[in-house]
């Protein structure tokens, strides 16, 4: 259905809903050298929101081998994904996820709904040829998400990509530390310290919303919040986690709206392949804490330390300078030499959240036309998954050692 012009859904209880057009939507003209890419989005909230703007963005900032089409976005009711589709840019809209796969002019499947219809989505798109971008957690436990994988590698003999959406990788900073560890900055890396601070559900009258209730979510804030540090500490030091020891607690169980069936907070011990220890914490009950993820790992040869608060800054300390002078210096992550920043603002100018999505696009859409796979792939999310389930696992048996299952020599019994 075509968004009517002007785009917005006229304002109150009494407005008509908006005329349905049968005419055909114009596509976004291809920038010189470019191909049309059709983009159909499925929710538009919170994550839909950010991927909007990203989509909108990307052409706008960097290089990339493809002109987006916001051809669609999806919404179980009319007049507010109607509204949606103005207020975000989208041409058009449907009312039921299923009527992109029939869409000749839908190539890109873009899934920001809960986990529990991740899998149901993300697989029918691939098997009807559409390229799937999945925000995290991949899904809501391992089952679906090997199920996802097993599609996305179907897919892929066939030319079709997927990725999951953990764009923490694309803050530069972090991407940053990546590099460095990468090019032995750190030398042997032993200690990993990850925790993800939120305080939105500290108050007992906040109510009952689907990120609480396990059949929606999959589990509380390990699968939100946890699966970010998770992901953020695999991919920097470049090797998976293989066992865990966890701990999970419910502080709040009843609040407005019904029972809590969901964790509070989650913290574990984790050991990853090359021999590493870490600790992870995440939870949505600390309080004065935001959006605190943190990031501190130590190695033979130094350290590196990330607070998402000062998204723009990277802490590194490099072992045996002169102890005079030695010490963490704080490097401003906006030079144009730094990963992505080169397509943003002159150095010092800082950038933010929103950034994050659209690097994520680009690195999408690069990856698509040089015919490489997208990174983290479902792959790399069922890891992800594999440790959430094992730290579960653990949490519900006395915090006994559990591996993961991802192969390593090093992993403790
Ligand atoms: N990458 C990040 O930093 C980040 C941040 C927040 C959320 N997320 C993830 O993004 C996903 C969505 O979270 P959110 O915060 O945007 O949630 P939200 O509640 O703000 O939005 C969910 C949207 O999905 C829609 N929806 C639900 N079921 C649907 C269906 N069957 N068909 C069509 N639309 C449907 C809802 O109407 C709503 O528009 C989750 O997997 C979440 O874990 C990622």
């Amino acid at each position: 259905m075509t968004v009517p012009a002007g785009g917005v859904t006229p304002a109150g209880p009494s407005a008509d809903p908006p005329a349905r057009s049968a005419a055909a939507p114009a596509a976004a003209q291809p920038l010189p050298s470019t191909r049309r890419l059709g983009v159909g989005m499925v929710g538009y909230a919170f994550m839909g929101a950010a991927h909007s703007q990203a989509w909108r963005s990307v052409n706008r900032f960097f290089d990339v081998p493809f002109t987006i089409d916001m051809a669609a976005v999806v919404g179980r009711t009319e007049r507010s994904v109607t509204a949606a589709a103005g207020k975000l840019g989208w041409r058009t809209y449907e009312t039921d996820w299923r009527a992109l796969l029939d869409r000749d002019d839908i190539d890109v499947v873009d899934v920001c709904t809960p986990g529990d219809s991740h899998a149901e989505i993300a697989i029918a798109a691939l098997d009807a040829g559409k390229h799937v971008i999945c925000e995290k957690p991949l899904a809501n436990s391992v089952a679906e998400a090997e199920a996802m994988t097993e599609a996305a590698t179907r897919a892929q003999a066939r030319g079709t990509v997927a990725m999951v959406g953990f764009n923490y990788r694309r803050v530069p900073a972090i991407a940053l530390a990546c590099e460095l560890t990468a090019a032995g900055m750190l030398g042997t890396v032993r200690h990993v310290r990850a925790q993800y601070l939120q305080d939105w559900i500290v108050d007992p009258d906040f109510p009952l919303t689907w990120r609480l209730q396990r059949e929606r979510a999959g589990s509380g804030a390990l699968g939100d919040i946890g699966a970010h540090i998770v992901d953020a500490a695999q991919f920097i030091v470049g090797e998976p986690l293989v066992g865990v020891s966890g701990l999970t607690e419910t502080f709040i169980r009843d609040r407005p709206g019904g029972t809590v069936t969901v964790d509070d907070c989650a913290l574990f011990l984790g050991r990853f392949g090359g021999g590493a220890v870490a600790t992870f914490e995440a939870t949505r009950l600390a309080t004065g804490r935001k959006n605190a993820l943190r990031l501190e790992i130590n190695g033979s040869g130094g350290s590196l330390a990330f607070d998402l608060e000062e998204m723009n800054e990277l802490r590194f300390y490099r072992h045996g300078e002169d102890p005079a002078t030695a010490g963490f210096r704080r490097i401003l992550v906006t030079e144009p030499s730094h990963p992505y920043m080169g397509a943003w603002w002159p150095p010092g100018h800082l950038i933010g959240y929103e950034h994050t999505f659209t690097n994520q696009a680009r690195d999408f859409l690069s990856a698509l036309g040089s015919g490489t796979a997208p990174s983290p792939s479902f792959a790399d999310g069922l890891q992800v998954q594999r440790v959430l389930a094992a730290v579960e696992a653990s949490a519900g048996n006395r915090s006994v050692w559990t591996s993961t299952g991802a192969p390593s020599g090093a992993e403790q019994t």
